[in-house]
């Protein structure tokens, strides 16, 4: 089965062409255009901006996602789409694009939850290292995502969620619980803001935490004893604040210290209470997912807990755990609901049911 797959909740737009047989995935093509150049500038997201750029890239993208994948438009099955949560612009562009693709060439839709698509990028990973090969960055080995098996911990980190899900099989999964306040990634946002990193914050605040002093400071960890499995990082970033208020102008190695100790908090919060969720559950594996999920530190600290737990251990490759169209055509493979054109609307609030 060939599935197109769309993407443009926030401020990527991308499509991927997968091939799907059995239990495995095929990423043919995998396209996105971002438009962080311009957020970078604002030093966040104006959603009308993101829409804007949006409707200039999604007929470019979807059209080299299939010239890539050596296809025509009327070879695919289906047509899987994100259709929330996220931006209700952004939502849109790709919504719109795909209901007419779909009515035009008469192939059905499969709606994919954003969320729920990260989590399936674990089904992409390519060689023995999660490395997508290099010099054939579309021919995927099945070796790994062959292996993944239920049930299972999904954890997904990304800027808007910090959710902890318990999967049963494909499409039969239970949310055991979310963030209450600021998802993980906001957290590195709002505080790479507070330490004059650029944007978005992960990233940068990864890079400094390199060389900061594990010793000089220590942060908050919000939650991380409560019985539930709920998260909350907004006290982290209030206790950020208060240190860089203390300093006046910060210097270089401050910074690099702050970061390393907001790291440190928010990788330990996540994986004492995503081992606690996999212990509780008996789970056989954790699937981390989501954009902070290509956090270094975070992946090693849960593969070394898992491996002490005799969990597997599965995070997709770095270049996949951000938005892109491959797990959301990925999720639309092993969730395959496919509905009629008219039958697709966006919902930007959507949740786990
Ligand atoms: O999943 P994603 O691409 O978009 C959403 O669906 O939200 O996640 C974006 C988030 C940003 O908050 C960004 O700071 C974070 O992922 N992120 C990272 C890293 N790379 C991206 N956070 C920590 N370490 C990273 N290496
Ligand atoms: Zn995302």
């Amino acid at each position: 089965m060939i599935i197109l797959g769309i993407e443009s909740s926030c401020d990527e737009t991308s499509a991927a062409v997968i091939e799907g047989k059995n239990n495995t995935v095929l990423l043919r093509s995998n396209i996105i255009a971002s438009s962080l150049p311009t957020h970078i500038k604002t030093g966040g997201i104006i959603p009308e901006n993101a829409a804007r750029e949006q409707i200039r890239y999604i007929i470019p993208v979807i059209d080299e996602a299939i010239k890539l994948a050596e296809i025509k438009l009327s070879e695919i099955d289906a047509i899987a789409l994100t259709y929330g949560p996220g931006l209700i612009g952004s939502l849109l562009v790709g919504v719109e694009t795909a209901r007419t693709i779909s009515m035009v060439f008469n192939k059905p839709i499969i709606p994919v939850n954003h969320m729920l698509g990260h989590i399936y990028a674990n089904w992409l990973i390519a060689d023995s290292k999660g490395q997508i090969e290099k010099e054939k960055p579309y021919a995927i080995s099945h070796k790994q995502s062959a292996r993944i098996q239920f049930p299972s911990l999904g954890l997904v980190v990304s800027g808007g969620h910090t959710d902890l899900l318990l999967i049963q099989n494909h499409g039969k999964y239970k949310l055991l619980g979310g963030t209450r306040d600021d998802a993980a990634g906001e957290a590195f946002d709002k505080i790479g803001r507070l330490l004059g990193l650029g944007y978005p914050g992960g990233p940068y605040i990864e890079k400094a935490a390199l060389h900061g002093d594990p010793k000089r400071f220590r942060l908050p960890r919000p939650m991380i004893g409560s019985s539930d499995f709920d998260f909350s990082f907004s006290g982290l970033k209030t206790a950020v604040l208060r240190e860089t208020q203390s300093f006046g102008n910060l210097d270089t190695q401050t910074v690099n210290d702050l970061a390393f100790a907001a790291q440190d908090a928010i990788v330990d919060v996540i994986v004492k209470k995503s081992i606690k969720a996999a212990q509780k559950y008996a789970v056989k594996s954790i699937l981390l997912s989501g954009g902070v999920a290509a956090n270094q530190s975070l992946r090693e600290k849960l593969n070394v807990n898992c491996q002490m737990l005799n969990v597997k251990f599965f995070a997709p490759s770095k270049n996949l755990c951000t938005d892109n169209a491959a797990m959301i055509a990925s999720a639309g493979f092993f969730n395959f609901n496919p509905v009629s054109w008219n039958n697709v609307t966006a919902d930007p609030e959507l949740y786990f049911e």
